[in-house]
């Protein structure tokens, strides 16, 4: 009877312990894209987009502040001074986190279940760069909030497109001129802030290399969607 027991329990063991490593297996890779203005974030997340496709990984593309009906709400605000006054500093912060806790819960949390992998243009790194670093709230303070935000959805991998301030908002300037499109809250920020950005990011790579890769995003769009290919790649064949 105690062997047929203990027989029983380990076959219900191994069996849990199958079905926890299926579910695990599953679970959708959750990369987020990162930099500063004029990085090409939302060109290389279309890319990356349509090379996993061509291997037969369904991934899907979202954005940050907005990818929810409520968020790109937010985003108007926040972008475009939809309420004609701009938000307080904290009060800034703040609705970036709620458009992203939106984007966790609606979004990125019930496809990464369901085994899609999830492109993000921007998520909380973005907060810590420009809230952060950029406006000077405390950086601890801010992480601190991210962690009761994502509620444990955090990326996999995050890939920091870096270029300079220069280079960015010279491609701004080129973007504005053929769709002509005018600056936006952040846009108009001046350069000493976008320096902090840029130098605010760059940290936080250091600090957590194994999420980060840093990519040079001032060369062409095929050789950067190249180059971040050969990191998703790796990542594929570690798996
Ligand atoms: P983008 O979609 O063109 O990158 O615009 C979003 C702007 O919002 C960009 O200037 C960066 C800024 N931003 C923050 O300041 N904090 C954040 O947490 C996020 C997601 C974006």
């Amino acid at each position: 009877m105690n062997r047929q027991f203990s027989c029983l329990f380990t076959f219900f063991v191994s069996f849990v312990s199958f079905v926890v490593y299926l579910l695990v297996l599953m679970k959708g890779k959750f990369i987020t894209l990162e930099g500063p203005e004029g990085s090409g974030k939302s060109t290389q997340a279309q890319m990356m987009i349509r090379r996993l496709s061509g291997v037969g990984i369904e991934a899907m593309y979202t954005r940050e502040p907005g990818g929810t009906a409520l968020g790109e709400e937010i985003r108007n605000i926040l972008q475009h001074n939809q309420a004609g006054e701009a938000p307080c500093e904290r009060a800034e912060l703040l609705l970036f986190e709620a458009s992203r806790n939106q984007l966790v819960e609606k979004v990125i949390r019930p496809a990464l279940e369901k085994g899609t992998w999830v492109i993000c243009d921007r998520f909380m790194d973005s907060t810590t760069a420009y809230q952060g670093y950029g406006r000077g709230l405390p950086v601890d303070d801010v992480k601190a909030i991210h962690q009761f935000t994502i509620n444990k959805v955090a990326p996999d991998l995050t890939l920091l497109l870096d270029l300079s301030v220069e280079t960015g908002f010279n491609r701004i300037a080129q973007r504005f001129l053929e769709l002509g499109e005018s600056a936006d809250r952040f846009e108009q920020e001046e350069r000493a802030f976008h320096e902090r950005v840029r130098r605010g990011y760059l940290t936080l790579a250091e600090e957590e290399p194994e999420r980060f890769r840093i990519v040079d995003a001032s060369q062409d769009p095929e050789t950067v969607s190249a180059a971040i290919w050969n990191i998703i790649s790796t990542l594929l064949e570690k798996e």
